[in-house]
């Protein structure tokens, strides 16, 4: 991990309830895709190429739903205020500042259109796009895609991989089930049917993405594919980009690491749409690696809660600047001038130097 980024972790390890420390840190099942997801970032090295670069690097990225001024986004996470009373807003807020895009999480404990809002105080122009999860009820989906429109997000970003919860030990540990008082997921209210939490069921299927799609002109990411085929499905069904990710560990504890299932779902999707990459990504370093690989950008999870937490929307903007302080940095060593100078064979396994995926 960037010693940086390692710092604001173990600020945020001391400030934060230990209950809620262990739900932001934890994952399922024993932990093997947690901790696979940054091993195998340290399994893989980057070849630099000399002499071809230039004085200054253009970091920007555009994607369905918005312009990234790096290729780093914000991924949704769940339940900000739990580390930081202003939750939500001082994430929004830091983004915008960054000129990236937060996708905000439907278990959000600040309401979509007052996330939109406060990133839209720092930039008019920000893009923030909404995470939800397919519901059983289409008439639910629809008033949480109705929300999201209102409020002005620019991309919606659906979840695909939790059709049941994952199980997490130290939840279990600790009994933490629910939100202390005074925290409420605040996109939930007043849902059709009197519908109070998220459901996830086993039941959902492309179906329900094709009437998603019916249902809005947004554009619309499919996010937690890991297989190939089901990426090639997603483009088939309209998906405007596909976010290969296991949840950062929190859902299958069987997935491969996320880094790991790129390539062969890039090459599934042979450039129709872009492809973002979340899980374990710890430094410019891995921005680097997984660009190589063929994403378009990155997701990051955890160090944004761990900056939340240490300092709020600064500690929140710092994780953004240190990681594109080091990717701008390794992007210099590569000879590169612009993310699309990140190619595939500059990739090796550490310990071989072969090409990781040319063998
Ligand atoms: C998540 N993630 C997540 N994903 C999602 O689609 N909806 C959600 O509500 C949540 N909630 C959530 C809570 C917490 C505490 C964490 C840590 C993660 C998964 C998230 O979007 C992303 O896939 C991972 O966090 C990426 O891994 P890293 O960066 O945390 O290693």
């Amino acid at each position: 991990m960037s010693t940086r980024l390692a710092e604001l972790h173990e600020r945020a390890r001391a400030v934060l309830d230990p209950v809620h420390y262990d739900y932001y840190a934890g994952g399922v099942g024993d932990e093997v895709v947690l901790a696979e997801n940054e091993a195998a970032f340290r399994r893989l090295a980057l070849l630099p190429r000399v002499l071809r670069g230039r004085e200054t690097r253009d970091l920007a990225v555009d994607l369905p739903g918005g312009r990234l001024d790096l290729p780093v986004l914000v991924a949704p996470t769940a339940f900000h205020r739990l580390a930081h009373p202003e939750g939500e807003l001082a994430t929004a807020r830091a983004a915008a500042a960054a000129g990236t895009v937060l996708v905000s999480g439907v278990a959000s404990t600040v309401a979509i259109g007052e996330v939109v809002a406060a990133a839209r105080s720092v930039d008019p122009g920000a893009s923030v796009w909404f995470q939800l999860y397919p519901q059983p009820d289409d008439a639910v989906t629809a008033c949480l895609v109705e929300r999201a429109e209102r409020a002005g997000c620019t991309a919606l970003v659906v979840t695909a991989d939790s059709p049941v919860f994952g199980r997490h030990r130290r939840d279990a540990e600790h009994g933490f089930h629910d939100l202390p008082a005074g925290l409420a997921a605040e996109n939930m209210r007043d849902l059709p049917g009197g519908v109070r939490d998220i459901v996830m069921s086993p039941a959902v299927s492309w179906e329900h993405l094709d009437r998603l799609r019916e249902l809005t002109s947004l554009p619309l990411w499919l996010k937690g594919v890991l297989h190939p085929r089901d990426a090639v499905l997603a483009v088939r069904r309209g998906a405007a980009g596909i976010v290969v990710s296991n949840h950062g560990g929190r859902q299958s504890d069987l997935a491969p690491a996320a880094v790991e299932a790129l390539p062969a779902v890039v090459d599934a999707v042979a450039g129709r749409v872009p492809v973002v990459l979340d899980g374990g990504v710890r430094g410019g370093g891995d921005v680097a690696v997984a660009l190589a690989l063929g994403a378009a950008a990155v997701g990051v999870g955890r160090p944004v809660l761990w900056g939340l937490a240490a300092d709020g929307e600064a500690g929140v903007a710092g994780v953004l600047a240190v990681l594109r302080d080091e990717f701008d940095h390794v992007l210099a060593l590569c000879g590169g001038r612009d993310p699309a100078d990140l190619t595939r064979d500059l990739v090796v396994a550490r310990g071989t130097g072969v090409c990781a995926r040319c063998g």
